[in-house]
């Protein structure tokens, strides 16, 4: 399938990707994948197991397992409806902490290729560009200011009806952010060839109409 195109979307937290990431999809009629939620998934289920976020072996199985399902909008595990209790902050920073292991990144490695499927796919993460999809078509890094971000996220906690603080988030994206950087294993880094969009002064809109031209460019 290495002619199926791929257009890969990484950054740090809040900087728009998912957004942009799908309406993307939405307007080329691609595929769509959200691989920071397997990592959420797979931190949600270790939590509520109560399994440690350092045991490497035990989170590995739990994600090659996942008994996950995409439909539509929905994120199912099992048979419940997780889409809004994947995105607590508390799910997002465990889902970092349990990104930096090794084994569990393998885990979600076949996961994520299997959704390269005709007429082309759009994925958003830290390491699609770098790792998952090295020949994806088009890598794009978007970046956006730490305040911008935490404003960002904010107001979405609020619209989803989480209770959430200035300071906290703007404190806890920073640690994520050096978090996701640092590691040794696909550190959040724009991939070789990659376009870096800062849309810290841009609307989502903006920044979706940027990528597709700069596909429009590619594909002809
Ligand atoms: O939406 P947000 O950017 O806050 O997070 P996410 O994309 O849902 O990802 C949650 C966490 O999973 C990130 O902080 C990363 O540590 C990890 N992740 C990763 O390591 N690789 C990916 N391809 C996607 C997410
Ligand atoms: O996936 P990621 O964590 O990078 O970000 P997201 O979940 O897509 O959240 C970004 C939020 O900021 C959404 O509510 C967007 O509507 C908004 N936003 C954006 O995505 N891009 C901009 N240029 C401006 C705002």
């Amino acid at each position: 399938t290495p002619s199926i195109p791929v257009i890969a979307i990484d950054g740090p937290t809040a900087s728009g990707k998912g957004t942009v990431a799908q309406r993307v999809a939405a307007r080329l009629g691609f595929h769509y994948l959200d691989s920071g939620a397997l990592y959420r998934l797979t931190a949600l289920s270790a939590l509520r197991k109560g399994i440690d976020l350092g045991a490497e072996h035990a989170l590995a199985k739990l994600a090659a397992a996942l008994p996950c399902s995409f439909q539509g909008e929905h994120i199912l595990l099992g048979q419940e409806d997780v889409t809004a209790a994947i995105r607590a902050e508390e799910v997002g920073n465990a889902a970092s902490q349990i990104a930096i292991l090794t084994p569990v990144r393998k885990a979600l490695y076949g996961l994520q290729l299997g959704c390269r499927k005709a007429p082309g796919l759009v994925a958003d993460g830290r390491d699609m560009g770098t790792v998952i999809f090295p020949h994806a078509r088009l890598k794009v890094f978007l970046t956006a200011s730490a305040e911008a971000r935490a404003e960002r996220r904010y107001k979405q906690l609020i619209d989803k009806g989480f209770s959430a603080s200035m300071d906290d988030l703007l404190k806890d994206l920073q640690a994520r952010d050096a978090r996701d950087s640092q590691r040794e294993v696909a550190p959040l880094k724009p991939a070789e060839g990659a376009n870096v969009l800062d849309t810290s002064d841009m609307t989502a809109d903006q920044a979706v109409e940027q990528v597709l031209s700069w596909f429009a460019v590619i594909k002809n």
